[in-house]
């Protein structure tokens, strides 16, 4: 966690302007092509969307579904990791939403916090979008290209790019030969990386969008006035903000911050920060793989962390769209946000179990840490809430689902009701 007053949220107050301009720019849009663009994949079988889709799956029976921006197979069918586009290839990771994931400072080393934080992915070994848009495309697991080249060539393939590219970076598709004309042995031309860069600029730029950070949760109206929590909402936020209680805002601040502008930024419950929360290991993941290192496993960090303070750490999440986004932990190790509340609240009290397929797990007992090594017991693992009060937290997570307008039944916020607030992604 970061060491911030924590705001009362009476206190703070809104400017209700008028919601972001959705509509996309022209680099937006051709991001928008190549995040759908399954010819981008080795089999012509996966998108960036087949992982991180941009329409949901019902939530509610009544309601109309919200993208949550990851595996819809994961939420659907409680299967931890996605598959690639290569047969019986998965991940060893729980694709994580990313809505939202724009907000995630560089990756750094806080001076004054004496911490990491930022980047993407669990371990943030991607500095930022733009770094981590290029790595699915050639990760054997996912998109499995061979190389930048032949991504370039499947740019090729589409006329539409080679004009997008040139109007907008003025890089010339048609000027860069097929990889299946190369010569043998022959090295790719210096623009290929050049276009496979911009192609992923364009990815960030998209993801920038208010498509992806929409500001319009139940949780958010409530801030603006517009509408009011159930009693059993409002318990939970205060629970979740209570050092003494669920001292979940510790780590997924629930207050206003403020950019470098002086603008106020929603919260995104994340501090961006890593901690090892002592996840079990999952052995539903195919393969069982060995336990995941986090950012201490990074072979930059190891390098310069001699005493493997960062081993078994992950990136705190953004807990906006969590109840739609099951699994949970990057392991997917947890079904629903009550066994991962539970999990929070009795990590250090119940009984051991073997492993996460036994019956007992989550009920009698839970197994040991995936990673022993700097487990958080300070801020949780022992909280001493009530099943009422756990009750009352998994409802508040409930309260931060987007399109709120749409499902929420809601007579003070009617559909089509835009966003309280204004917010710009540099
Ligand atoms: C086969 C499934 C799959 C595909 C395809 C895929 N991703 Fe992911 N994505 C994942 C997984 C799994 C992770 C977490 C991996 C890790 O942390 O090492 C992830 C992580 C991310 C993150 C980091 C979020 C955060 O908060 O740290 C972003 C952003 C993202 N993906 C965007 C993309 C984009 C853009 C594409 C297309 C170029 C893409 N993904 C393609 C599965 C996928
Ligand atoms: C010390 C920091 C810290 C505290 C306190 C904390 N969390 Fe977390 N939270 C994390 C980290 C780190 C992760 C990712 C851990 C992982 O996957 O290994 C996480 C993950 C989660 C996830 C799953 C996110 C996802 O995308 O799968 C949920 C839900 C969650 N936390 C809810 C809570 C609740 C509820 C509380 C309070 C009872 C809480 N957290 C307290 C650090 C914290």
């Amino acid at each position: 966690m970061i060491a911030k007053p924590a705001l009362s949220i009476a206190l703070l107050c809104f400017s209700f302007t008028a919601q972001a301009q959705t509509k996309l720019t022209q680099e937006q849009q051709l991001g928008r092509l190549l995040y759908q663009d399954k010819n981008l994949s080795t089999n012509r079988n996966q998108s960036c969307e087949t992982c991180h889709a941009l329409t949901g799956i019902s939530h509610d029976a009544t309601s109309q579904s919200t993208p949550a921006f990851v595996d819809p197979q994961n939420s659907k069918n409680g299967t931890p990791v996605s598959l690639g586009s290569i047969p019986y290839a998965t991940g060893t990771l729980n694709a994580p939403s990313a809505g939202y994931a724009a907000f995630s400072p560089i990756f750094h080393w806080d001076e004054t916090e004496g911490l990491y934080v930022g980047g993407q992915f669990w371990n943030g070994r991607a500095a930022d979008l733009v770094a981590q848009a290029q790595k699915p495309f050639l990760n054997p697991v996912e998109m499995a290209m061979p190389n930048e080249w032949a991504v370039v060539s499947r740019l090729k393939e589409n006329a539409r790019y080679a004009r997008l590219f040139l109007n907008l970076y003025q890089l010339d598709l048609n000027a860069v030969p097929h990889i299946k004309d190369a010569l043998f042995q022959q090295q790719a031309p210096e623009v290929v990386s050049d276009i496979f860069q911009h192609a992923a600029q364009a990815i960030a730029a998209f993801e920038k969008s208010a498509e992806f950070n929409k500001f319009n949760s139940k949780f958010d109206y409530v801030m603006a006035g517009v509408t009011r929590f159930t009693a059993l909402e409002r318990q939970g936020l205060a629970l979740f903000n209570d050092e003494q209680k669920g001292n979940c805002a510790a780590c997924h601040p629930s207050n206003i911050s403020t950019d470098d502008t002086g603008k106020k930024i929603p919260p995104l419950f994340t501090d961006f920060t890593y901690d090892n929360i002592g996840l079990p290991r999952n052995l539903n993941i195919p393969g069982t793989p060995e336990p995941d290192l986090g950012l201490g496993g990074r072979a930059d960090i190891r390098k310069i962390d001699p005493d493997r303070a960062e081993l078994g750490k992950h990136k705190v999440m953004s807990l906006r769209n969590i109840a739609i986004t099951p699994p949970y932990g990057h392991n997917g190790v947890f079904a629903t946000l009550e066994q991962i509340t539970h999990f929070y609240n009795t990590r250090d009290t119940l009984a051991a179990v073997p492993d996460n397929r036994s019956p007992g797990f989550g009920i009698s007992g839970w197994p040991k840490p995936e990673v022993g090594k700097n487990v958080n017991h300070d801020e949780l693992g022992d909280l001493g809430l009530t099943a009422a009060e756990e009750k009352a937290i998994v409802a508040f997570m409930k309260t931060l689902t987007d399109d709120y307008p749409e499902w929420g039944n809601d007579p003070s916020v009617p559909p089509g009701t835009q966003s309280p607030f204004t917010v710009d992604i540099q």
